[in-house]
């Protein structure tokens, strides 16, 4: 992909709410910056990072100005967010609307006009950013729901520019989406797209019907295959693409990460400094309301009390990444979480030996990769989630075969890693009963699962979802 910033703009631009970094002010005042949470970044960063792209996105702070910069060979272009805006666009309509919209309404959405009147007017801000920066013709792709109105709005203003758009999370069912008082503009916002992608056919499927019905275009009616097939939306004199991508990580990078004998000894120090367990189950999750941490604790509570799992041979780590620490749901529910893990080790745990660790903090990504070496048990409960990267970062760690993912068929990921043991993380006994037979698992049947898992994961990387997007997209040279 030539992806180079010139004088005269960059040619490949990507377009997202956060920067890969987060400016963080240390208790003395000191700036520095560090990796920003979640799969967006996870995914996008190995992709831009080989190629110079350009990156346009807020530093996470409020009423910051920072000029732009490079990093790694990535340009960084920082766009202002006050904190009313903050607080409007991001925390209220982003993650206080679209966020639990999105995800099956696993809580409830609030409408207001006044944030949707600020999503309107950041969307505004990141497209004229963007087509400041973009040189003639470049590629822009911008990324997720924060973004919906920017791909309509950078076609106003840069009719040039190929544009493509990725959902990163579910686009919800029809009968969900109609809640939304903005429905056809958002609708609209994206078919300013060349191609707009989602995780799964499903989610392009819903999006073709609202293009008929919403925005009145003629759209294809043909079933729409993984990254193949796409269906089509006429808008004008344009075609627009509406397309399965599948997203990834970057396999090949954590399978030799996870194979370095400092990280394979740093998983064996683990085990140790849990008081070597027989067993360790592992979730990694930033603390979100859709990953279902409730319900694997509660599974887990009940298996404990029944005797099913005994607290001297089986320990449970939990790493929950701060998230969205103002928006009221996401408050509540780290005090329930908070309560269970307390409850949990109150009834279970002897002293120097927590039945759950739990942090609430992000971990090195070293740290993060001997964790998985060192896990018996992978639990992914999501309630709903658009893919989770985290169900396929575990088998890219496990060159040894060992260990078993636990896996909510509500993840996208549950569509590719068929050999997981699969949950309704809403059937608690179900949930149960999977644990127990990972824990329990033949080492053969493992292996065989295991390897499954790995195949699917090596050969389907974050660098093949990029280049199946860019390829559709068709305005990038390879
Ligand atoms: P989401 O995008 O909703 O946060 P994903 O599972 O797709 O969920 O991506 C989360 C990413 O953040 C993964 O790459 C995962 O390894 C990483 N991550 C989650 N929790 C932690 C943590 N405590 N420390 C370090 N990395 C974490
Ligand atoms: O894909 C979901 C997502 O919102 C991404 O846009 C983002 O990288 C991640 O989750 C973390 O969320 P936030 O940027 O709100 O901290």
């Amino acid at each position: 992909m030539a992806a180079s910033s010139t004088t005269s703009g960059a040619d490949f631009v990507v377009v997202a709410n956060r920067l890969p970094v987060d400016l963080d002010t240390q208790p003395d005042g000191e700036r520095r910056w560090k990796r920003s949470p979640g799969g967006l970044v996870t995914a996008l960063e190995p992709v831009l990072r080989s190629n110079d792209g350009a990156w346009v996105g807020w530093t996470g702070v409020a009423d910051v100005d920072v000029d732009t910069f490079v990093e790694d060979g990535l340009t960084l272009h920082p766009v202002r967010l006050s904190a009313a805006e903050v607080t409007e666009y991001y925390e209220g309509f982003s993650n206080g609307t679209l966020w639990p919209l999105y995800h099956d309404v696993v809580a409830t959405p609030e409408y207001h006009r006044h944030w949707w009147n600020s999503y309107v007017q950041v969307n505004q801000r990141f497209a004229e950013a963007t087509a400041a920066i973009a040189a003639q013709g470049a590629t822009v792709w911008v990324q997720d729901y924060q973004l919906q109105l920017v791909p309509k709005m950078l076609r106003e203003l840069r009719p040039d520019l190929t544009i493509g758009f990725f959902l990163h999370i579910p686009f919800p069912p029809v009968e969900l989406f109609m809640q939304l008082p903005w429905r056809t503009e958002i609708v609209q916002g994206l078919l300013g797209a060349d191609l707009i992608g989602f995780h799964l056919p499903g989610g392009a499927q819903n999006f073709l019907y609202l293009s008929r019905r919403l925005a009145g275009q003629p759209a294809s009616r043909a079933s729409v295959g993984v990254r193949s097939r796409p269906g089509t939306v006429e808008v004008g004199d344009r075609t627009v693409r509406v397309g399965a991508f599948p997203i990834s990580i970057d396999s090949g990078q954590l399978d030799e990460l996870s194979r370095r004998p400092e990280v394979q000894a740093r998983a064996a120090e683990i085990r140790a400094e849990l008081g070597n367990p027989s067993r360790i189950i592992l979730g990694v999750d930033r603390l979100d309301y859709t990953k279902g941490i409730d319900n694997r604790l509660h599974a887990l509570h009940e298996l404990l009390a029944e005797g099913r799992i005994d607290a001297d041979e089986t320990v449970m780590v939990q790493l929950a990444t701060p998230s969205r620490e103002n928006v009221g749901l996401y408050i509540k529910m780290r005090e329930g979480i908070e309560q269970q893990v307390g409850r949990i080790n109150g009834d279970w745990s002897k002293v120097g030996r927590p039945a759950v660790h739990y942090l609430h903090q992000p971990v090195p990504r070293e740290e993060l990769v001997a964790l998985f070496v060192a896990a018996d048990v992978m639990l992914v409960t999501p309630v709903r989630d658009g893919m989770n990267l985290v169900a396929k970062e575990y088998p890219a760690c496990r060159g040894d075969l060992g260990g078993a993912l636990v896996l909510s068929e509500f993840a996208g990921a549950a569509a590719e890693l068929k050999d997981a043991y699969m949950v309704n993380p809403h059937d608690l006994d179900g949930v149960k009963d999977a644990l127990v037979a990972a824990l329990t698992q033949d080492p053969t049947e493992g292996r065989r699962r295991m390897r499954g898992l790995r195949r699917q994961v090596l050969t389907h990387d974050v660098d093949r979802w990029a280049r199946s997007f860019l390829d559709s997209l068709g305005g990038v040279e390879q």
